[in-house]
């Protein structure tokens, strides 16, 4: 890959402390594992608004698939399906959203709320139409993250020929996505009314947003520092995970992204309260290296990864995964 290209993926916000502590405070966390509980028929489905899963590891959002594989999101979501997972569709995808649905699918759909909120209804009905089952709405984000790798490298804007296709508008011409700083509840509430699909708040560290998120109608929040992208020296996900799954007190579902690499760290954000986990980079990596395949075959391997860690630890489903199995080392 082009190395430009592989800091954009890799590359994280200020001195990248969050992204690398997203990872290390999976290290700093222990199993307490349970014995003799027969757990020899093993069960991961997930069920999320209503669609099975075979996995409780999605994939994450992320931007600019056919920057890492000529096959782009088309080939992420067909690898996806192919696992028995979501892909959550970036609105920053460089293949329209239609033919992502073509190649796989159960499909989410991640949106930037723009200023300009009648082009937002149309991505949103874009999505909709495309079959998209949610919409995971961004809020980390009311500026862009200072990433200095990108910064360094002067990379601004796709190369020729690639652009965010769901960002078209009704004559043709790619808008920019634009970060909104103007972004409040209100318009929370006013997605809800334009739309069917269950909503999920992607950005959440604060337990006082979570209730937020509750009250306010809201049908899942994503715990995430958006791979510490935006805010450097934001709580690692999985040590802000507890509070939020507790103000949230299971009204609604609750996922976790962020520093998943293997499948013991699925393990610790689901004892954590998580209902399902997503993963951005390691996604990135499989589809640069192997396209679909590579994408499934990553995504099985969690999983196969995950199960095993279940037996180790006395879990036969998700669910039975608690808090008290996972302890601050030390
Ligand atoms: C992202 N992420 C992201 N999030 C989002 O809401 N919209 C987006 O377009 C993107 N784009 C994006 C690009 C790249 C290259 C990365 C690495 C990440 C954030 C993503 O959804 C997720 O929060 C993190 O990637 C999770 O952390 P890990 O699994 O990469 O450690």
């Amino acid at each position: 890959m082009n190395p430009v290209h592989a800091d954009f993926f890799a590359g994280g916000a200020g001195a990248e402390r969050t992204l690398r502590d997203n990872l290390d405070a999976y290290h700093r966390l222990r199993i307490v594992p349970r014995v003799l509980r027969a757990t020899g028929d093993r069960d991961l489905r997930t069920t999320l608004f209503g669609t099975r899963l075979a996995t409780p590891v999605l994939v994450a959002p992320t931007a600019f698939h056919l920057l890492a594989h000529p096959g782009g999101e088309a080939a992420t979501a067909e690898g996806a399906a192919a696992a028995g997972t979501i892909m959550v569709v970036s609105m920053a995808a460089t293949q329209p959203v239609e033919r992502i649905a073509e190649a796989g699918g159960p499909l989410w759909f991640q949106l930037y709320p723009q200023p300009d909120r009648e082009f937002t209804a149309a991505v949103v009905k874009r999505a909709e139409a495309a079959g998209c089952r949610a919409l995971v709405v961004t809020v980390d984000s009311p500026v862009f993250g200072r990433r200095e790798r990108d910064l360094r490298h002067g990379f601004t804007d796709l190369p020729a020929g690639l652009a965010c296709e769901n960002m078209r508008d009704g004559t043709g011409r790619v808008r920019d996505i634009a970060m909104d700083a103007t972004l409040g509840w209100d318009r929370i509430g006013w997605l809800r009314e334009i739309t069917g699909l269950p909503i999920l708040l992607k950005g959440i560290l604060h337990p006082a947003d979570a209730r937020l998120a509750v009250e306010h109608g809201v049908d899942g929040v994503i715990v995430s520092n958006h791979g510490g992208r935006q805010l450097d020296g934001a709580l690692a996900t999985i040590d802000a995970l507890p509070a939020v799954a507790e103000a949230v007190g299971g009204r609604i579902p609750v996922l976790v992204d962020g520093g998943i690499r293997r499948g013991t760290d699925v393990l610790i954000a689901l004892a954590r309260g998580a209902a399902a986990v997503l993963v951005g980079r390691p996604v990135l990596d499989a589809l640069a290296q192997n396209g679909a395949d590579g994408v499934r075959d990553q995504l099985r391997t969690l999983t196969a990864d995950l199960d095993h860690a279940m037996a180790l630890a006395g879990a036969k489903r998700p669910a039975d995964l608690s808090p008290d199995l996972v302890r601050v080392a030390g």
